[in-house]
């Protein structure tokens, strides 16, 4: 039997950084609404010129080195980003020119913010089935080049970044199971409605920027994470007192805590970013991981939980041996 595992973590936050004090000069908002509402406190913005692919890129050198691998041992690219740079090529195939890795498969997965669970099922399937060895999972976004800075609704919520993972064919687990879906009935609670199939002038006045109903989509995430966790222990057999860490996706410590709440979980085994990055949307997961992974808090072995829900809708749950 083959399983794919995590071999290394990397994860990259542009240096610019944009707390909820630079934002309240901007829109009419407060610290502290932000703070109680969200959990946020500040996030990482691109600067003029630095672009999704930038992030990607150093974000996937970090999870290289951490794996100790290089990128000609890597077989398959793929990037989990709602924020590509271009039309095409895609952002993966950008990536694999910067690394001068030429041939392997490279593609990107659009998924919102469930794009890099999306993103680490399919590289685990290319695992299982013999066709990749060694794959190289990135969530990468510019998040903040898709809002409207002039709405607080939504310009207070995210944050740019990007977090990578080496995964790879071993003999044990791994990657336990994957739980995906989506349901696009509910387009109209989030999404950027312009796009380019439309023409480029339907990106124009407001309709290339992100538009949510933010309390509606609250509710939604909160229940469908809540039965995503069900579905994951169910289909693996465990109890919630089997999962030594939650990965949640950071896009609200309220979303986060009920989450933790159904797992019976307490806060001390939550990794919770989303107080310094925002929502990184398809880069929070991995993000978070690397962040957990480097200060020494998540160890090999143990049991990890990681969950997102997002544009689409999408959501989904991957649960592994670290
Ligand atoms: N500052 C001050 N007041 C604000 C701000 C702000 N930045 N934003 C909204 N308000 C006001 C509203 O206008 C409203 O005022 P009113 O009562 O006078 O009408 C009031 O605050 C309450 O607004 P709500 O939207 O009901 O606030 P809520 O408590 O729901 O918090 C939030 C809003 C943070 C957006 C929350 O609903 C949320 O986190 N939703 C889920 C987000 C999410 O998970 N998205 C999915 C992933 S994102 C992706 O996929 C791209």
């Amino acid at each position: 039997m083959i399983y794919s595992r995590i071999t290394g973590t990397g994860g990259y936050l542009p240096d610019k950084v944009l707390t909820n004090q630079d934002l309240e000069k901007i829109v009419d908002t407060t610290d502290q609404w932000i703070r109680e509402r969200t959990g946020i406190s500040k996030r990482h913005i691109a600067v003029e010129g630095q672009n999704t692919v930038d992030l990607a890129e150093c974000a996937a050198r970090r999870a290289l080195a951490s794996a100790g691998r290089d990128a000609q041992d890597i077989d398959l690219i793929i990037v989990a980003t709602t924020t590509p740079d271009r039309v095409f090529p895609s952002t993966a195939c950008l990536l694999q020119k910067r690394l001068d890795r030429h041939g392997c498969a490279a593609f990107d997965i659009q998924a919102v913010c469930t794009g890099f669970v999306y993103a680490l099922s399919v590289a685990d399937k290319f695992i299982r089935t013999g066709t990749a060895k060694c794959a190289l999972v990135i969530g990468a976004e510019t998040l903040s080049r898709v809002l409207d800075w002039t709405d607080r609704s939504t310009c207070v919520l995210f944050g740019d970044g990007a977090g990578a993972v080496v995964l790879e064919a071993g003999e044990e687990p791994g990657i336990l199971s994957t739980h995906l879906h989506a349901d696009g009935a509910y387009e109209h609670l989030l999404s950027v409605s312009g796009g380019v199939g439309q023409g480029y002038d339907s990106l124009k006045e407001g309709n290339g920027y992100v538009t949510m109903k933010g309390n509606e989509v609250f509710k939604m995430a909160v229940n469908t994470l809540g039965r995503i966790v069900d579905e994951t222990l169910e289909a693996n057999n465990m109890e919630q007192s089997d999962i030594d860490w939650l990965i949640p996706h950071q896009a609200n410590i309220r979303i986060i805590q009920a989450t933790a709440k159904k797992l019976k979980m307490s806060m001390d085994h939550v990794v919770v970013t989303v107080d310094e990055h925002g929502n990184t949307s398809g880069a929070s997961v991995p993000l978070a991981l690397d962040v957990a992974v480097r200060d020494g808090r998540i160890k090999r072995g143990e049991t990890l939980l990681m969950e997102a829900f997002g544009g689409g809708f999408t959501w989904g749950s991957i649960l592994l041996k670290f």
